[in-house]
């Protein structure tokens, strides 16, 4: 059996530039789901401000976040899969803490273009954090809240003319595994995000 590489180090996010971008009515204009990508990575700022975009922390008052979520549970977490590891994004400190090496992007689609984005996001839902709630939220919700923070990805991509696509075709127990992540910390979606790839090569 091969010895397990330990974790990437955590990195640093630059502060998110929450400013600018497409007023909200072009971004809607051109929201796509584009399945072609570039290898070109995403800058650090790029990721940064993706990332809060997602589901950042807007009132650092009281902790809330781009993305609404039933009763407030946040229990939606992002993970972002790139050829040198995998990550957890930690919006308090707008970090990425490192969870696997290697590159998983192949683990996070069954279509091939997955493992060409530079960035897969992963969306786990954390059922711990759900307090009270009864079977039926337990399904509903964290698909529900799920979309929200996709729909949020999407319309910052077409906002940064980025290519994404939303996707369900995922062994989702798979890498739930290979994330590590206990039997409650459930994948809901993943979704690719990059530069479109250039039409001419
Ligand atoms: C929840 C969800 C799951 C999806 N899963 C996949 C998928 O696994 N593979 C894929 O190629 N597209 C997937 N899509 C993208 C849809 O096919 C796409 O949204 C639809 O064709 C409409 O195109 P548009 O997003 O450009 O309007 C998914 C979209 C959603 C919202």
């Amino acid at each position: 059996m091969k010895p397990s590489l330990p974790p990437p180090p955590a990195i640093s996010l630059p502060p998110p530039e929450t400013t600018g971008g497409m007023p909200v009515m072009s971004a809607l204009k051109l929201r796509i789901s584009s399945r072609s990508f570039s290898p070109r990575p995403l800058t650090d700022a790029m990721l940064s401000r993706l990332l809060w975009a997602a589901n950042g922390i807007n009132r650092p008052e009281t902790g809330q976040r781009t993305a609404p979520s039933a009763c407030n549970w946040q229990e939606v977490d992002l993970y972002v899969i790139r050829e040198d590891g995998a990550y957890r994004y930690d919006p308090q400190k707008h970090r990425l803490i490192g969870v696997v090496a290697g590159d998983l992007r192949p683990a996070a689609g069954v279509q091939a273009f997955v493992a060409k984005a530079p960035v897969v996001l992963a969306f786990v839902a954390d059922l711990a954090r759900m307090r009270g709630a009864d079977a039926d939220g337990r399904s509903f919700y964290p698909p529900c809240d799920t979309g929200y923070v996709s729909a949020n990805v999407y319309l910052f991509c077409a906002s940064e003319g980025l290519a994404t696509v939303a996707l369900v075709s995922v062994d989702k127990p798979a890498l739930q595994k290979r994330l590590g992540l206990p039997v409650d910390q459930v994948v809901t979606l993943t979704q690719p995000v990059g530069y479109p790839a250039d039409p001419k090569n």
